[in-house]
This record gives structure tokens, C-alpha cells and sequence, in this order.
């Protein structure tokens, strides 16, 4: 530990200085970053670029994900202070645990990996509620360096059998349910129905049993959590080549068939501890929140791995923004645990706004430690913003990234120097990105031109080196259309300041309440359904979760089904294959769907007019008559008011 620097020396100078080195000069600037870390070896060989669009970052150096996230913290004597807060409005329950008590119990945990014969390399699927066993699963896995991939707890058993499938898991860790408003979610059938969907044969499942409601195990395939521990050791933290994976973490493609980003282990610690100070203004001992889940690239990257680099204390928080059991738990949290930043989906603050436009839950609570706000996930809307700033007193920061990247690919850096909010603009590219906007005709866009948003390769540090299994589609989905570049599927402007202006998805994806989803992925279901002829997904404004799926689906001649009745088994079908994430509960019958003369579907055009956009009628489209008959559709079904 003898090559740890002062941070403050390794980020002296502005933001513009900073910035331009990190592009000019990117393997000195990441090369000085790294010292910041722990490694059993340091590397030697910054940035390998021998073949593009694969680049490995620090290639020689040999570290450890977990020893980075807690056993330095207890190294350097801050084993007493507080690693994670767990908070849960929705069984009434809160835990804290030192950086001690912590590695204690990953070591443990390690020990039962060890016990299953998970080695170095297996993949390890958790499939959890917001639990510390969840974070504590996380970390046993990179300690000995196995590869975990979490599933959100709302997706159905369709969507974890194809990660079982596609991660070809040795062993499933879940628990005996979870919590949402008004419903238990057990898990325990969804993870068997998956087991019986995949083709892949997991070895082993453990089970968390929550107090209360514990379900029946079939030994030996099935064990719980606790009498896995009985005979486990204390394991340490193995050795890892920089460019083994941390993890991959199965984000929405554009069809059914979900990306398996992965994380290199040395990339994802440096360029995530670099950000907590130099992002979020976030030192050591300061206290943190990322209202989210682990289930999502946010809590990955900021409920357990960036503040543990950097030895912050994370809360986990086992509820909603409202509901569990009001609009005021954001600001009970922040005050009783002495929060100094929270993250969140703007989507959480648009729910508080609804229930509770004028703060009065705010003004019971104190909350002087309270210093700025991150919003991320989806575009943040300027009333929202407008109405945070109001009511907190503290800079609301709109900053934009993806699963794909891990951390921000633009923001305001606090921690290197405040700049002015533009509303609406996820401010500025970030140290490490070279941000482009293309245009349609391939020329790089003047200021304030739309068109495509890329990244100039190489990426930075912690980004995706590639997918689970798929160089060649990490090549051709991200890396081809623009050679040079990363394609980032959003699309946008860059202002006269260098602000960049997100406007929306280029590809299918849509955003549900800060979730990431495809339409395409909804529409192979409603396919599946014998009824169905052809159907059309699209995401259309929805003022709470940002965008809302709706279906429109044209029936297979001769049926005799009722609408009523096959518009219901359709959205069954999507919460049962998708999840109830999907928040699909719109699947319209139409007599025809709207098509170009050459037989592609009018999406684009459907979503304008349910959003009541302006729109051109498209010179290619087969039968115009159709659009009018779609908006009738849409009025009679109360999308189209
Ligand atoms: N396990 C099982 N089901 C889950 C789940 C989980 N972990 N998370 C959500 N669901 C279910 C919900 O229960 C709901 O089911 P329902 O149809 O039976 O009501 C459905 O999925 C949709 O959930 P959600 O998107 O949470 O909507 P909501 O209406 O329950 O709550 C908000 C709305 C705004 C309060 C909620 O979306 C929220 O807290 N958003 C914060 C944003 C966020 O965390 N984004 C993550 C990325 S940063
Ligand atoms: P995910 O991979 O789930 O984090 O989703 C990434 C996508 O969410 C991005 O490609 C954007 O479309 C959207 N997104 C994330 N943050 C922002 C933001 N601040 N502004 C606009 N869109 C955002």
C-alpha cells in the first residue's frame, strides 16, 4: 500500500486542464489515477490498444475487487467505521455494519463459495431483494474471484433462465422473498419455473430464508443460507489479473435476447473510486445513498462498489419513495443517517412531487448534512429539477450513463470544480470521454446539430471491454456503425459550452421509471400469444415513470375470442415472461398496424401521435387511412385524451 497518493495531488488544475488530459494523454492520466488503488502487482503496461475495439486497461497489474472495498479500509485501521447502513421503511428493520463486520461476514460467505466449489472464473447468479446478504454475496464473490451476476428481483423466471442460460451459472443464491407495497414477491417459485425453463443445469441453490417467511428446501440441490455457513471457513482475498471479470450484469438488447456487460476487475476499481471524489465530491467517511437497486447498473456501481473503494458508508434501503410509508422517507433517511449526497432516478422525485407538491413532509426533518443531489437513469425534466432545487437548497445534478459504462459519461464534477445548471443538459463530458455527435450523413455535428451520440475509443477505465460470450456482437451493436467510436444508441446535441443535450434512444429501448427496457424483447411476447397476428410496442410519455409500453396488436383471422379478453392474457403474458417491471397494462386490439409500403411497422409515427406530437406523414407508409383509425384506437382506450 505504499503506492497510495494524495488524491488532491493526483487532481490539481481545473476542469478544463483535467479534462484535457484525460484525452490527450489518457494512459499518464489513468496510470497517476491507479495509484490510488491497492494492487498486488502494479501494472506496468497502461492501455493496450493492439486490437481495436478490444482495449485492456493496466494488463500486467494483479488486484482484488474486494479487497479494495473493505479488507484495505480495516488494513489502514477504519475497521470500526461504518461500511452499510440497511434501512427497510418496508419490514421495519435496520442494521449496521463496520468494515470489520463486514469482511467477516464476506469471509465467511467466501468460505461457503468455496465449500460449493466455486473457483475463479464461475459464474454465480443472485437473484435477491435488498438485503445485506445480497451485498455481502457481491463482495464473497470477488474475494475469490468468481463472477456474479445479480437479476433484478422484478424480472419473471423467463428473464433469469436465460441469464442461467446464457452465464451458464454453477449456483443461484436468492431468498425466501421480498417486499414490495402491498405484496410478497416469493421468490422461491420464479426461481424454480427458471430452473425448469433453462436448458443449463445449475449445481447448486442457496436460499436466504427471511425471518418469518421461510419456505421448504429440497436438500441437496437446495440449501439455506444459514446452514451454509455452518461449516465454512474465513477465506482471503485471491489474486486477480486485471482484465479477469468482476461481473456481468444482463441489460436490455434489442431483442429478447439480453447483453451480458461485463466489468474487468482493475479498470471498474480505478475509475470508480476516482469518481466519488472527483464526480460526486465524496471523501472517506462520508456518508452516501443510491436509491436504487442492485439489480441496476446505479447500485452496482454506487450502492456497493464506488463507495466501499473509496470507503464511504452506503446505505442500502429496502423500500420506495413513497408508500413505505409515506413521501417523507427520503428525508427521514437522509437525517437520520447523516446522508451528504443521495442518487436517485428522477422518477423517485416525481413520485414525491405528486404526493406531496409542497414539502410539507420535508420541513419535519433536518437535513443540514445534505449537499447535493444526482439524478440519473432517464432525462430529467426541468420542472422536476426546478421543483428538488426548491425545495432542498442544494445543487440537483443531472449527470447521463449507462450499464454499458458503469459510471458517468457526462456531469457536472463537484469535486473538481461546480459548473453552472443548464435544465434539461446532462452538463459536461466527463474526464475520460472524448464525446462526439454524428450525424445522419456521417459528418461529425456542428454545435447544437443532433445526431448520434458516441464516445471516441478507447473508452475510459471501467467500461465494458466486451459482452459475456459475444465479441463479435460487442463489436458489430457498438463499435461498427461508426468506426472509431462507441455508439451510444442516445441521441443528441453538444452546445456552444460544450454542454451535452440527451434527447432520446435511437434503438428500441425504453425507459420505465429509471428501468431499462426493450420493446422489442415485450413484443416477442404478445407474438407468442395464438391469437396474435402482428403487434407493436412503443413507449409513450407518461408523467410519473417518464415512458410507459403500450401494445397494439392486430388478431389472426377467424378468432373468436373477445378482445376484452385476449387484451388481459397479453398483459399477463408480458408480467408473467417479462416481469412486473415492465409496467405493461395497455395492449390494444386493432383492426391493421400502420406500415411503410415496404412492410415495417410505423412505430415512430403510433408514439407521436399518442403523445400528441407533431408529426409528417411518411411519404413511404402503405395506407394512411390506418393512422386514423390508430387514434381512434388510442382515444377509446384513454391513451389519446
Ligand atoms: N421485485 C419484484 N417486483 C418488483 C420489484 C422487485 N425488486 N421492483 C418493482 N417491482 C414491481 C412492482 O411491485 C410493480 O408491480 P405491480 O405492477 O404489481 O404494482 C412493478 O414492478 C412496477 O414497479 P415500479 O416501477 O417500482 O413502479 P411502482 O408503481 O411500484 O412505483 C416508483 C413507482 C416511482 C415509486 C418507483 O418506480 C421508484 O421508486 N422508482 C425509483 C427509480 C429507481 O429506483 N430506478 C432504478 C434505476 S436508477
Ligand atoms: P441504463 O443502462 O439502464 O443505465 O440506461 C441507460 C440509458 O438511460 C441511456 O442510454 C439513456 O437513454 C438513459 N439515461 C440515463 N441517464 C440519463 C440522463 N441523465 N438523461 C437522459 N437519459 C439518460
Amino acid at each position: 500500500m505504499k503506492n497510495q497518493k494524495s488524491e488532491s495531488k493526483l487532481m490539481s488544475g481545473n476542469f478544463k486542464d483535467i479534462y484535457r488530459k484525460s484525452i490527450t494523454k489518457p494512459e499518464e492520466f489513468w496510470s497517476e489515477i491507479s495509484n490510488d488503488i491497492f494492487w498486488f502487482k502494479k501494472p506496468t503496461k497502461i492501455l493496450n490498444k493492439s486490437n481495436p475495439p478490444f482495449y485492456k486497461w493496466f494488463e500486467d497489474g494483479k488486484t482484488n475487487t474486494c479487497y479494495n472495498a473493505i479488507d484495505i479500509h480495516v488494513d489502514k485501521g477504519r475497521g470500526d467505521k461504518i461500511a452499510l447502513i440497511y434501512d427497510s421503511p418496508i419490514t421495519s428493520n435496520k442494521k449496521k455494519f463496520t468494515y470489520k463486520e463486514l469482511k467477516q461476514k464476506v469471509s465467511k460467505f467466501s468460505g461457503v463459495l468455496k465449500n460449493q466449489g466455486i473457483v475463479k472464473g464461475d459464474r454465480v447468479i443472485i437473484y435477491m431483494p435488498m438485503i445485506p446478504e445480497a451485498v455481502i454475496a457481491m463482495l464473497a464473490c470477488g474475494r475469490i474471484g468468481a463472477i456474479h451476476s445479480v437479476v433484478f428481483g422484478g424480472f419473471a423466471s423467463n428473464e433469469l433462465a436465460s441469464r442461467i442460460d446464457d452465464s451458464k451459472a454453477k449456483l443461484l443464491i436468492t431468498a425466501s422473498c421480498g417486499f414490495e407495497p402491498g405484496r410478497t414477491v416469493e421468490y422461491k417459485p420464479l426461481v424454480d419455473e427458471a430452473i425448469k425453463l433453462a436448458s443449463h443445469k445449475l449445481e447448486r441453490m442457496i436460499l436466504f430464508q427471511r425471518s418469518g417467511h421461510e419456505v421448504k428446501l429440497n436438500p441437496p440441490f437446495e440449501i439455506s443460507w444459514e446452514e451454509s455457513l455452518s461449516n465454512a471457513q474465513n477465506i482471503d482475498c485471491v489474486e486477480m489479473n486485471s482484465n479477469e471479470f468482476a461481473y456481468i450484469l444482463y441489460t436490455s438488447g434489442t431483442t429478447g435476447v439480453p447483453k451480458g456487460i461485463v466489468r474487468d476487475i482493475a479498470g471498474h476499481i480505478v475509475a470508480l473510486k476516482w469518481t466519488m471524489k472527483n464526480i460526486y465530491n465524496i471523501d472517506a467517511g462520508d456518508v452516501w445513498w443510491s436509491a436504487s437497486d442492485i439489480g441496476w447498473i446505479v447500485g452496482h456501481s454506487y450502492i456497493v462498489y464506488a463507495p466501499l473503494f473509496k470507503g464511504c458508508t452506503t446505505v442500502l434501503f429496502e423500500g420506495k419513495p413513497v408508500g413505505t410509508p409515506d413521501a417523507g422517507v427520503f428525508w427521514r433517511v437522509i437525517s437520520e443517517h447523516k446522508i451528504k449526497s443521495l442518487f436517485t432516478a428522477p422518477t423517485a422525485f416525481r413520485a414525491i412531487k405528486k404526493e406531496d407538491p409542497e414539502g410539507k413532509f420535508f420541513s419535519k426533518y433536518d437535513l443540514s448534512t445534505f449537499k447535493s443531489l444526482f439524478l440519473a437513469g432517464e432525462r430529467a425534466d426541468p420542472d422536476t429539477i426546478k421543483w428538488a432545487e426548491s425545495l432542498l437548497k442544494v445543487p440537483v445534478i443531472d449527470h447521463w450513463w449507462q450499464t454499458e459504462t458503469s459510471w458517468a459519461i457526462s456531469s457536472n464534477c463537484t469535486g473538481i470544480e461546480m459548473m453552472k445548471t443548464k435544465y434539461g443538459s446532462a452538463c459536461k463530458a466527463v474526464p475520460g470521454y472524448d464525446v462526439k455527435v454524428i450525424k445522419p450523413d456521417q459528418n461529425l455535428a456542428k454545435p447544437n446539430e443532433m445526431g448520434d451520440i458516441v464516445v471516441k475509443l478507447p473508452l475510459p477505465p471501467g467500461t465494458f471491454p466486451t459482452l459475456w460470450n459475444a465479441d463479435e456482437r460487442y463489436k458489430t451493436t457498438y463499435m461498427t456503425n461508426y468506426k472509431g467510436y462507441y455508439q451510444t444508441y442516445d441521441a443528441g446535441h453538444i452546445d456552444d459550452d460544450g454542454y451535452i443535450w440527451i434527447m432520446s434512444r435511437t434503438d428500441d429501448i425504453i425507459n420505465v421509471a429509471g428501468h431499462r427496457l426493450s420493446t422489442g424483447a415485450i413484443e416477442e411476447v404478445l407474438s407468442e400469444h395464438q391469437s396474435v397476428a402482428e403487434c407493436a410496442v412503443i413507449g409513450i410519455a407518461d408523467k410519473l415513470k417518464g415512458q410507459l409500453p403500450i401494445g397494439l396488436i392486430a388478431l389472426k383471422a377467424g378468432v373468436q375470442k373477445d378482445n376484452e379478453t385476449i387484451s388481459k392474457e397479453c398483459i399477463q403474458m408480458v408480467r408473467d415472461k417479462v416481469g412486473p417491471v415492465a409496467a405493461f397494462k395497455t395492449a390494444i386490439v386493432v383492426k391493421r398496424l400502420p406500415k411503410t409500403r415496404s412492410g415495417k411497422i410505423l412505430r415512430g409515427t403510433v408514439r407521436k401521435i399518442a403523445d400528441k406530437e407533431e408529426y409528417k406523414m411518411p411519404a413511404t407508409i402503405d395506407d394512411p387511412a390506418i393512422l386514423k383509425e390508430i387514434k381512434e384506437d388510442l382515444i377509446k382506450n384513454g391513451i389519446l385524451k
